[in-house]
């Protein structure tokens, strides 16, 4: 990872960050304004941000519902100028963690099926595809779907 960067917990004054992010990461399907308001300050979301000398250059969603123990991993983006350090797969793991720290035993996902550094990234990280959805995107892009066992950290013995 490059030197600096970190990621924390979002709070509700990123959101015209967050924001600028989505708007130069996607060029379609980008979380609006009021989705970013709404999970920045939603229960049922961990949001996290990954920030270099004080800038957002990345970030995640994990969405969980009540009584289930698959969490969703909803986005995830990193900054193009930030691209291809390791940021990426470090904003996975802590949504990882995220999921874990939540209970949630299973982290599931949609990727557009055109997406090939998202699915590799997915890949890598040892996701599963398990399904499809056709005509899931504005352009009618079928997504992808992929899950992950999430394992917890064995517990310390005293
Ligand atoms: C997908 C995305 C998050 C990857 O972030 P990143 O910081 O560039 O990725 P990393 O540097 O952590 O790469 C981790 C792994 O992902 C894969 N990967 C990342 N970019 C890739 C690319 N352009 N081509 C192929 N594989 C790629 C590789 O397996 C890589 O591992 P390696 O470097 O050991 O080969 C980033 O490209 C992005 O924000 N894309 C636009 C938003 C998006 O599509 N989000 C996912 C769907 S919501």
């Amino acid at each position: 990872m490059a030197e600096g960067a970190r990621i924390r917990d979002a709070v509700p004054d990123d959101l015209d960050a967050v924001e600028a992010l989505e708007d130069r990461v996607f060029t379609s399907d980008e979380l609006s304004r009021r989705s970013l308001r709404y999970y920045l300050g939603a229960r049922t979301a961990h949001f996290l941000v990954l920030e270099q000398e004080g800038a957002i250059i990345g970030d995640a969603i994990v969405a969980f519902r009540r009584g289930s123990r698959a969490a969703r991993l909803y986005s995830v983006a990193v900054h193009p100028d930030h691209a291809g350090h390791g940021h990426g797969r470090r904003l996975l793991a802590a949504s990882e963690a995220a999921a874990i720290a939540r209970g949630a035993t299973l982290l599931r996902l949609e990727v557009r099926a055109d997406n090939a550094p998202a699915i590799a990234l997915y890949r890598a990280d040892r996701y599963r595809e398990f399904g499809r959805y056709e005509d899931y995107y504005e352009d009618g892009t079928a997504a992808l779907r992929f899950e992950k066992a999430l394992a917890a950290a064995p517990q310390e013995s005293a």
